[in-house]
Protein backbone atom coordinates (compact mmCIF):
# COMPACT_ATOMS: atom_id res chain seq x y z
CA UNK A 1 0.00 0.00 0.00
CA UNK A 2 1.37 3.58 -1.46
CA UNK A 3 -0.88 5.16 0.72
CA UNK A 4 -2.79 6.06 3.97
CA UNK A 5 -5.87 6.90 2.60
CA UNK A 6 -8.29 9.36 4.78
CA UNK A 7 -11.52 10.22 4.61
CA UNK A 8 -12.25 14.33 5.26
CA UNK A 9 -15.51 15.81 5.91
CA UNK A 10 -16.47 18.47 3.78
CA UNK A 11 -15.36 21.20 5.57
CA UNK A 12 -13.45 24.37 4.23
CA UNK A 13 -10.13 22.96 5.69
CA UNK A 14 -10.77 20.12 3.92
CA UNK A 15 -11.18 21.74 0.69
CA UNK A 16 -8.36 23.44 0.85
CA UNK A 17 -6.26 20.38 1.69
CA UNK A 18 -7.94 18.36 -1.03
CA UNK A 19 -7.55 20.92 -3.45
CA UNK A 20 -3.53 21.83 -2.60
CA UNK A 21 -3.06 17.77 -3.50
CA UNK A 22 -4.74 18.14 -6.47
CA UNK A 23 -2.35 21.12 -7.01
CA UNK A 24 0.63 18.81 -6.31
CA UNK A 25 -0.58 16.31 -8.85
CA UNK A 26 -2.22 13.90 -6.75
CA UNK A 27 -5.35 11.83 -7.31
CA UNK A 28 -7.97 13.07 -4.48
CA UNK A 29 -11.90 11.30 -4.42
CA UNK A 30 -14.00 13.67 -4.66
CA UNK A 31 -18.42 13.91 -4.22
CA UNK A 32 -20.51 14.52 -7.12
CA UNK A 33 -24.19 14.28 -7.23
CA UNK A 34 -23.98 11.15 -10.05
CA UNK A 35 -21.13 9.12 -7.92
CA UNK A 36 -17.46 9.86 -6.81
CA UNK A 37 -14.90 10.61 -8.77
CA UNK A 38 -11.28 9.82 -8.27
CA UNK A 39 -9.98 13.16 -9.75
CA UNK A 40 -6.78 14.57 -10.73
CA UNK A 41 -6.09 18.00 -12.65
CA UNK A 42 -7.29 16.69 -16.62
CA UNK A 43 -3.92 18.76 -18.16
CA UNK A 44 -1.44 17.23 -16.40
CA UNK A 45 -0.25 13.62 -17.82
CA UNK A 46 1.53 12.40 -14.96
CA UNK A 47 -1.60 13.35 -12.64
CA UNK A 48 -3.72 11.25 -14.77
CA UNK A 49 -1.35 8.16 -15.12
CA UNK A 50 -1.82 8.11 -11.77
CA UNK A 51 -5.76 7.79 -12.05
CA UNK A 52 -5.63 4.92 -15.02
CA UNK A 53 -3.08 3.15 -11.84
CA UNK A 54 -5.41 3.55 -9.50
CA UNK A 55 -8.49 2.07 -11.13
CA UNK A 56 -6.37 -0.63 -12.95
CA UNK A 57 -7.96 1.01 -15.85
CA UNK A 58 -7.55 0.38 -19.77
CA UNK A 59 -5.51 3.13 -20.92
CA UNK A 60 -8.04 3.63 -24.27
CA UNK A 61 -10.94 4.57 -22.01
CA UNK A 62 -10.80 8.67 -22.21
CA UNK A 63 -11.71 10.30 -18.88
CA UNK A 64 -14.80 13.01 -18.47
CA UNK A 65 -13.21 16.42 -17.38
CA UNK A 66 -15.16 18.60 -14.67
CA UNK A 67 -15.14 22.44 -14.50
CA UNK A 68 -16.89 24.69 -12.48
CA UNK A 69 -17.92 27.71 -15.00
CA UNK A 70 -18.61 28.10 -19.04
CA UNK A 71 -14.96 30.35 -19.02
CA UNK A 72 -13.33 26.89 -17.79
CA UNK A 73 -14.39 25.15 -20.83
CA UNK A 74 -13.33 27.74 -23.58
CA UNK A 75 -9.86 26.42 -23.39
CA UNK A 76 -10.26 22.71 -23.56
CA UNK A 77 -12.36 22.21 -26.23
CA UNK A 78 -12.38 23.79 -30.13
CA UNK A 79 -15.31 24.23 -31.23
CA UNK A 80 -18.42 24.42 -28.80
CA UNK A 81 -21.48 23.08 -31.39
CA UNK A 82 -24.55 25.36 -31.11
CA UNK A 83 -26.63 22.36 -29.52
CA UNK A 84 -24.03 22.26 -26.72
CA UNK A 85 -24.12 25.60 -25.61
CA UNK A 86 -28.31 24.59 -25.73
CA UNK A 87 -27.75 21.74 -23.48
CA UNK A 88 -25.47 23.57 -20.97
CA UNK A 89 -27.94 26.07 -20.74
CA UNK A 90 -30.71 23.51 -20.08
CA UNK A 91 -28.77 20.71 -18.06
CA UNK A 92 -25.57 22.40 -16.50
CA UNK A 93 -24.41 22.48 -13.41
CA UNK A 94 -25.65 18.62 -13.54
CA UNK A 95 -25.52 15.44 -14.55
CA UNK A 96 -24.56 15.75 -18.47
CA UNK A 97 -21.48 14.85 -20.04
CA UNK A 98 -21.11 16.17 -23.68
CA UNK A 99 -18.08 14.82 -26.40
CA UNK A 100 -16.63 17.97 -27.96
CA UNK A 101 -13.65 18.26 -30.10
CA UNK A 102 -10.27 18.46 -27.58
CA UNK A 103 -7.79 21.47 -27.41
CA UNK A 104 -3.87 20.80 -27.48
CA UNK A 105 -3.76 21.61 -23.54
CA UNK A 106 -5.40 18.16 -23.04
CA UNK A 107 -2.95 15.07 -23.03
CA UNK A 108 -3.66 12.47 -25.16
CA UNK A 109 -3.96 9.80 -21.24
CA UNK A 110 -7.12 11.94 -20.13
CA UNK A 111 -8.47 11.81 -24.04
CA UNK A 112 -7.73 7.27 -24.35
CA UNK A 113 -5.86 8.89 -27.17
CA UNK A 114 -8.90 10.51 -29.20
CA UNK A 115 -9.30 13.78 -30.64
CA UNK A 116 -12.30 14.44 -28.43
CA UNK A 117 -13.09 15.29 -25.10
CA UNK A 118 -15.87 14.69 -22.62
CA UNK A 119 -16.88 17.73 -20.25
CA UNK A 120 -19.29 17.50 -17.31
CA UNK A 121 -20.18 20.78 -14.94
CA UNK A 122 -20.99 18.78 -11.77
CA UNK A 123 -24.09 20.30 -9.76
CA UNK A 124 -22.74 18.92 -6.37
CA UNK A 125 -21.70 22.24 -3.90
CA UNK A 126 -18.24 20.57 -2.43
CA UNK A 127 -16.91 19.13 -6.28
CA UNK A 128 -17.40 22.77 -7.51
CA UNK A 129 -15.86 24.64 -4.86
CA UNK A 130 -12.93 21.88 -5.21
CA UNK A 131 -12.78 22.37 -8.49
CA UNK A 132 -12.98 26.60 -7.93
CA UNK A 133 -10.24 26.62 -5.17
CA UNK A 134 -7.46 24.17 -7.00
CA UNK A 135 -8.20 26.23 -10.60
CA UNK A 136 -8.03 23.41 -11.91
CA UNK A 137 -9.63 21.15 -15.01
CA UNK A 138 -10.27 17.44 -13.26
CA UNK A 139 -10.22 14.50 -14.67
CA UNK A 140 -12.43 12.10 -12.78
CA UNK A 141 -13.62 8.86 -13.69
CA UNK A 142 -15.92 7.01 -11.26
CA UNK A 143 -13.99 5.97 -8.06
CA UNK A 144 -14.30 2.79 -8.04
CA UNK A 145 -11.62 -0.26 -9.41
CA UNK A 146 -12.55 -1.01 -13.38
CA UNK A 147 -15.42 -3.17 -13.57
CA UNK A 148 -16.97 -3.02 -9.93
CA UNK A 149 -20.01 -1.01 -9.08
CA UNK A 150 -19.66 2.73 -9.21
CA UNK A 151 -19.38 4.23 -5.59
CA UNK A 152 -21.97 6.40 -4.17
CA UNK A 153 -20.79 7.14 -0.56
CA UNK A 154 -17.09 7.91 0.86
CA UNK A 155 -16.96 4.02 2.24
CA UNK A 156 -17.50 2.75 -0.88
CA UNK A 157 -15.05 4.42 -2.55
CA UNK A 158 -12.42 3.05 0.95
CA UNK A 159 -13.67 -0.24 0.62
CA UNK A 160 -12.39 -0.06 -3.06
CA UNK A 161 -9.14 2.53 -2.75
CA UNK A 162 -7.66 1.82 0.53
CA UNK A 163 -3.81 2.60 -0.17
CA UNK A 164 -4.43 3.45 -3.75
CA UNK A 165 -4.62 7.19 -3.24
CA UNK A 166 -4.08 9.82 -0.46
CA UNK A 167 -7.69 11.01 0.36
CA UNK A 168 -11.49 10.89 -0.04
CA UNK A 169 -13.97 13.97 0.80
CA UNK A 170 -16.83 12.54 2.42
CA UNK A 171 -19.92 14.61 0.64
CA UNK A 172 -22.72 11.91 2.21
CA UNK A 173 -25.11 9.60 0.27
CA UNK A 174 -24.63 10.52 -4.13
CA UNK A 175 -28.38 12.18 -5.19
CA UNK A 176 -28.26 10.78 -8.38
CA UNK A 177 -26.39 7.41 -7.86
CA UNK A 178 -25.09 6.64 -11.27
CA UNK A 179 -23.23 8.34 -13.56
CA UNK A 180 -23.82 10.91 -16.06
CA UNK A 181 -25.38 10.92 -19.40
CA UNK A 182 -22.82 11.18 -22.13
CA UNK A 183 -23.70 12.80 -25.46
CA UNK A 184 -22.09 13.70 -28.76
CA UNK A 185 -23.03 15.50 -31.30
CA UNK A 186 -23.36 14.56 -35.32
CA UNK A 187 -25.51 16.00 -38.02
CA UNK A 188 -27.34 18.51 -36.02
CA UNK A 189 -28.51 16.01 -33.39
CA UNK A 190 -27.34 14.49 -30.08
CA UNK A 191 -26.09 10.90 -30.01
CA UNK A 192 -27.02 9.16 -26.80
CA UNK A 193 -23.51 7.08 -25.61
CA UNK A 194 -24.53 6.39 -22.38
CA UNK A 195 -28.16 6.81 -20.35
CA UNK A 196 -28.65 8.82 -16.99
CA UNK A 197 -30.55 11.09 -15.01
CA UNK A 198 -30.95 13.32 -17.89
CA UNK A 199 -33.14 11.19 -19.58
CA UNK A 200 -33.85 11.22 -23.66
CA UNK A 201 -37.13 12.75 -23.07
CA UNK A 202 -35.18 15.30 -21.35
CA UNK A 203 -32.87 15.32 -24.44
CA UNK A 204 -36.06 15.83 -26.38
CA UNK A 205 -36.83 18.93 -25.04
CA UNK A 206 -33.77 20.69 -26.64
CA UNK A 207 -34.04 18.38 -30.31
CA UNK A 208 -35.85 16.29 -31.53
CA UNK A 209 -32.95 14.85 -32.95
CA UNK A 210 -31.89 12.04 -30.68
CA UNK A 211 -30.05 9.00 -31.60
CA UNK A 212 -29.41 6.30 -28.96
CA UNK A 213 -26.54 4.61 -29.82
CA UNK A 214 -26.84 0.46 -30.47
CA UNK A 215 -24.09 0.00 -27.84
CA UNK A 216 -26.44 1.38 -25.00
CA UNK A 217 -28.47 -1.61 -25.23
CA UNK A 218 -26.57 -4.44 -27.23
CA UNK A 219 -23.41 -6.57 -25.97
CA UNK A 220 -20.54 -5.34 -28.43
CA UNK A 221 -17.77 -7.55 -29.11
CA UNK A 222 -14.35 -6.51 -27.49
CA UNK A 223 -12.54 -5.81 -31.00
CA UNK A 224 -15.64 -3.50 -31.89
CA UNK A 225 -14.92 0.02 -32.86
CA UNK A 226 -17.46 1.93 -30.71
CA UNK A 227 -18.31 5.50 -30.34
CA UNK A 228 -17.58 5.40 -26.57
CA UNK A 229 -14.65 2.68 -25.35
CA UNK A 230 -16.52 2.64 -21.55
CA UNK A 231 -19.11 0.49 -23.81
CA UNK A 232 -17.40 -2.67 -24.50
CA UNK A 233 -15.99 -3.16 -20.97
CA UNK A 234 -17.19 -5.63 -18.43
CA UNK A 235 -18.96 -2.78 -15.81
CA UNK A 236 -20.87 -2.85 -12.84
CA UNK A 237 -20.10 -6.46 -11.93
CA UNK A 238 -20.56 -7.84 -7.49
CA UNK A 239 -18.68 -10.42 -7.03
CA UNK A 240 -22.26 -12.36 -7.19
CA UNK A 241 -23.56 -13.74 -10.61
CA UNK A 242 -26.09 -11.58 -11.60
CA UNK A 243 -29.42 -12.67 -13.72
CA UNK A 244 -32.11 -10.04 -14.94
CA UNK A 245 -35.57 -11.51 -14.35
CA UNK A 246 -37.84 -9.37 -17.13
CA UNK A 247 -41.51 -10.53 -15.68
CA UNK A 248 -44.27 -8.69 -13.78
CA UNK A 249 -44.72 -9.29 -9.90
CA UNK A 250 -46.58 -12.11 -10.17
CA UNK A 251 -44.03 -14.43 -12.19
CA UNK A 252 -41.20 -13.21 -10.80
CA UNK A 253 -42.93 -13.90 -7.12
CA UNK A 254 -43.60 -17.37 -8.59
CA UNK A 255 -40.13 -17.40 -9.87
CA UNK A 256 -38.26 -16.96 -6.71
CA UNK A 257 -40.38 -19.51 -4.88
CA UNK A 258 -38.85 -22.30 -7.04
CA UNK A 259 -34.89 -21.05 -6.68
CA UNK A 260 -34.27 -19.98 -3.45
CA UNK A 261 -31.83 -21.45 -1.17
CA UNK A 262 -29.58 -19.98 1.25
CA UNK A 263 -26.71 -18.80 -1.45
CA UNK A 264 -29.17 -16.87 -3.84
CA UNK A 265 -30.79 -13.67 -3.03
CA UNK A 266 -33.35 -11.86 -5.18
CA UNK A 267 -33.53 -7.85 -5.86
CA UNK A 268 -36.92 -6.39 -5.89
CA UNK A 269 -38.76 -2.79 -6.57
CA UNK A 270 -40.36 -3.25 -2.49
CA UNK A 271 -40.66 -5.28 -0.04
CA UNK A 272 -44.25 -6.11 -0.40
CA UNK A 273 -43.60 -7.79 -3.99
CA UNK A 274 -41.71 -10.96 -2.01
CA UNK A 275 -43.90 -10.87 1.38
CA UNK A 276 -44.42 -13.76 3.37
CA UNK A 277 -41.38 -15.93 1.32
CA UNK A 278 -38.62 -17.23 2.68
CA UNK A 279 -35.58 -16.19 0.88
CA UNK A 280 -32.54 -13.39 1.13
CA UNK A 281 -33.78 -10.31 -0.48
CA UNK A 282 -33.40 -6.69 -0.97
CA UNK A 283 -35.38 -3.84 -2.55
CA UNK A 284 -34.23 -1.32 -4.81
CA UNK A 285 -36.91 1.11 -4.99
CA UNK A 286 -40.26 1.45 -7.13
CA UNK A 287 -39.60 4.87 -8.88
CA UNK A 288 -37.05 5.32 -11.30
CA UNK A 289 -35.24 7.90 -9.62
CA UNK A 290 -35.18 5.60 -5.96
CA UNK A 291 -33.76 2.93 -8.26
CA UNK A 292 -31.17 5.01 -10.19
CA UNK A 293 -29.82 6.28 -6.11
CA UNK A 294 -30.01 2.95 -4.43
CA UNK A 295 -28.62 0.42 -7.72
CA UNK A 296 -25.07 0.61 -7.09
CA UNK A 297 -25.04 0.40 -3.22
CA UNK A 298 -27.49 -2.36 -3.22
CA UNK A 299 -25.17 -4.31 -5.76
CA UNK A 300 -22.48 -3.93 -3.17
CA UNK A 301 -24.58 -4.91 0.13
CA UNK A 302 -25.69 -7.97 -1.65
CA UNK A 303 -21.62 -8.92 -1.74
CA UNK A 304 -20.83 -8.15 1.50
CA UNK A 305 -23.78 -10.63 2.67
CA UNK A 306 -21.69 -13.08 0.65
CA UNK A 307 -24.48 -14.10 -2.08
CA UNK A 308 -23.06 -16.56 -4.84
CA UNK A 309 -25.98 -15.64 -7.52
CA UNK A 310 -28.69 -12.67 -7.21
CA UNK A 311 -31.79 -12.81 -9.24
CA UNK A 312 -32.88 -9.30 -10.12
CA UNK A 313 -36.05 -7.59 -11.33
CA UNK A 314 -35.67 -6.16 -14.37
CA UNK A 315 -36.26 -1.92 -14.52
CA UNK A 316 -38.18 -0.48 -17.31
CA UNK A 317 -36.56 0.67 -20.04
CA UNK A 318 -38.19 4.63 -20.29
CA UNK A 319 -36.55 7.68 -18.20
CA UNK A 320 -34.49 7.55 -15.84
CA UNK A 321 -35.26 3.58 -15.75
CA UNK A 322 -33.25 3.22 -19.39
CA UNK A 323 -29.87 4.39 -17.46
CA UNK A 324 -30.89 1.81 -14.35
CA UNK A 325 -31.29 -1.06 -16.99
CA UNK A 326 -28.57 -0.01 -19.05
CA UNK A 327 -26.21 -0.87 -15.67
CA UNK A 328 -27.82 -3.66 -14.42
CA UNK A 329 -27.83 -5.47 -17.95
CA UNK A 330 -23.79 -4.80 -17.97
CA UNK A 331 -23.83 -6.15 -13.98
CA UNK A 332 -25.69 -9.62 -15.33
CA UNK A 333 -23.33 -9.71 -18.46
CA UNK A 334 -26.39 -8.95 -20.35
CA UNK A 335 -28.05 -12.04 -19.13
CA UNK A 336 -31.87 -11.72 -18.96
CA UNK A 337 -34.53 -14.47 -18.14
CA UNK A 338 -38.14 -13.30 -19.86
CA UNK A 339 -40.75 -14.88 -18.01
O1 LIG B 1 -21.13 10.93 -13.54
C1 LIG B 1 -20.05 10.73 -14.09
O2 LIG B 1 -19.88 10.90 -15.31
C2 LIG B 1 -18.89 10.26 -13.21
C3 LIG B 1 -18.59 11.36 -12.21
C4 LIG B 1 -17.36 11.10 -11.40
O3 LIG B 1 -18.55 12.59 -12.85
N1 LIG B 1 -17.76 9.90 -14.02
C5 LIG B 1 -17.77 8.78 -14.78
O4 LIG B 1 -16.59 8.54 -15.48
O5 LIG B 1 -18.71 8.02 -14.88
P1 LIG B 1 -16.22 7.14 -16.10
O6 LIG B 1 -14.82 7.29 -16.53
O7 LIG B 1 -16.53 6.05 -15.15
O8 LIG B 1 -17.10 7.04 -17.40
C6 LIG B 1 -16.82 7.86 -18.50
C7 LIG B 1 -17.52 7.36 -19.73
C8 LIG B 1 -16.85 6.14 -20.28
O9 LIG B 1 -17.83 5.23 -20.75
C9 LIG B 1 -16.04 6.72 -21.43
O10 LIG B 1 -15.77 5.77 -22.44
C10 LIG B 1 -16.93 7.85 -21.92
O11 LIG B 1 -17.51 8.36 -20.73
N2 LIG B 1 -16.15 8.92 -22.55
C11 LIG B 1 -15.31 9.80 -21.96
N3 LIG B 1 -14.71 10.59 -22.87
C12 LIG B 1 -15.18 10.21 -24.08
C13 LIG B 1 -14.93 10.62 -25.43
N4 LIG B 1 -14.05 11.58 -25.71
N5 LIG B 1 -15.59 9.97 -26.42
C14 LIG B 1 -16.45 8.99 -26.14
N6 LIG B 1 -16.73 8.55 -24.89
C15 LIG B 1 -16.09 9.13 -23.88
MG1 LIG C 1 -16.98 4.15 -14.34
Amino acid sequence: MKYTTRILDDSKESVAFAAGLLNQGEVVAIPTETVYGLAANALDADAVAKIFIAKGRPSDNPLIVHIASMDMLDGLVREIPPLALKCADAFWPGPLTMIMPKADVIPAVTSGGLDTVGVRMPSHMTARTIIEKCGLPLAAPSANISGSPSPTTAKHVLDDMDGRIPCIIDGGFSAVGIESTVIAFENDGIRLLRPGFISVEDLKTVTDNVLIDEGVLNMLDNDAVVASPGMKYKHYSPDAEVILIDSDTDAFRDYVSHHADSDTWFMTFSDGDLEGLDVNFISYGTTDSEQAHLLFDVLRRIDNMGAKTVFARCPKKTGVALAVYNRILRSAGFRVIKL
